[in-house]
């Protein structure tokens, strides 16, 4: 479920300060481009207890789905009849059967719906399944189609059904290093003056000496959270001139 916004001037000047963009395909190109007046936008409505936390440098392709909710697994049935109060179909059949409505026992499949946690620099391929609930862990890949069920753990590269790790995108010692600094808490512009083309073990040395050296700063970013933007769906064109 999601609530939908139409962007009028003062949504578009926060999604311009926040560099917020979106993403179209013209003829299979990708294409980023701003928002403009009156273009919608699908807001996801996150009070079920689930929702997901995204972490930064993150790459997520298109197709991305999560498991949906879970009908009971102990009961006589799975069938909806058990649990689902507000089917006129099976309360009508129920009626007709024994004159009552059939008691059921509530189950909320909403509430067992857990957080998806998304760390950093996590890669994400076309059309990837994922389990509620999971963590994939920094620097990890989940190759395109895998069904994930399980964490994923930091830097590996994860593929199949049920995905497996195919291997580490680094070794122990690299991966180490990467965790140390936490190079995702900095502005990746900040990074300009190292060559992208040495080897990782010659960056993270330069790297790690820039930031011992306070070369470079931590990097924190004002936060827009969507009830502001929903406090700007009613706002007018001349309230976000002042
Ligand atoms: C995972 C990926 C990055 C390749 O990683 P890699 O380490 O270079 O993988 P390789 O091609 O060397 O394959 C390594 C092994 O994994 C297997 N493998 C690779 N991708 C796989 C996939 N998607 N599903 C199942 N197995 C896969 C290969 O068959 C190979 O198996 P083997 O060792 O038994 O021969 C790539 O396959 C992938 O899925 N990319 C995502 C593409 C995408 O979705 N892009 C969207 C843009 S945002």
């Amino acid at each position: 479920m999601s609530v939908k916004l139409k962007c009028n001037q003062a949504i578009l000047k926060i999604l311009q300060e926040y560099n917020i963009y979106t993403r179209t395909y013209i003829k299979d190109r990708k294409k980023f481009s701003r928002l403009k007046l009156k273009d919608e936008i699908f807001i996801p409505k996150v009070d079920n207890g689930g929702g997901r936390k995204v972490g930064r440098y993150c790459s997520i392709a298109d197709g991305v789905s999560m498991f949906s909710f879970a009908h009971p697994l102990d009961r006589i049935s799975t069938a909806s009849f058990t649990y689902e109060p507000n089917h006129s179909f099976i309360n009508d059949a129920s009626l007709k059967q024994i004159n009552k409505i059939f008691p059921i026992k509530s189950h909320n499949p909403s509430s067992l719906i857990q957080k998806l946690n998304i760390q950093n620099d996590v890669w994400i391929g076309k059309d990837v399944l994922l389990k509620q609930g999971i963590t994939l862990e920094t620097g990890c890949v989940v190759a395109q189609r895998a069904v994930v069920t399980k964490n994923v753990p930091a830097y590996a590269i994860v593929a199949g059904v049920p995905a497996k790790i195919i291997r580490y995108r680094f070794d122990d010692k690299i991966i180490e290093r990467l965790l140390k600094i936490k190079w995702w808490n900095y502005h990746f512009a900040d990074f300009n003056e190292i060559d992208l083309s040495l080897p990782i073990c010659h960056y993270l040395d330069i790297l790690e000496e820039k930031i011992a050296k306070n070369h470079i700063k931590i990097y924190n970013p004002k936060k827009l959270y969507f009830k502001d933007l929903l406090a700007l769906n009613k706002k007018s064109f001349f309230d976000s001139l002042f």
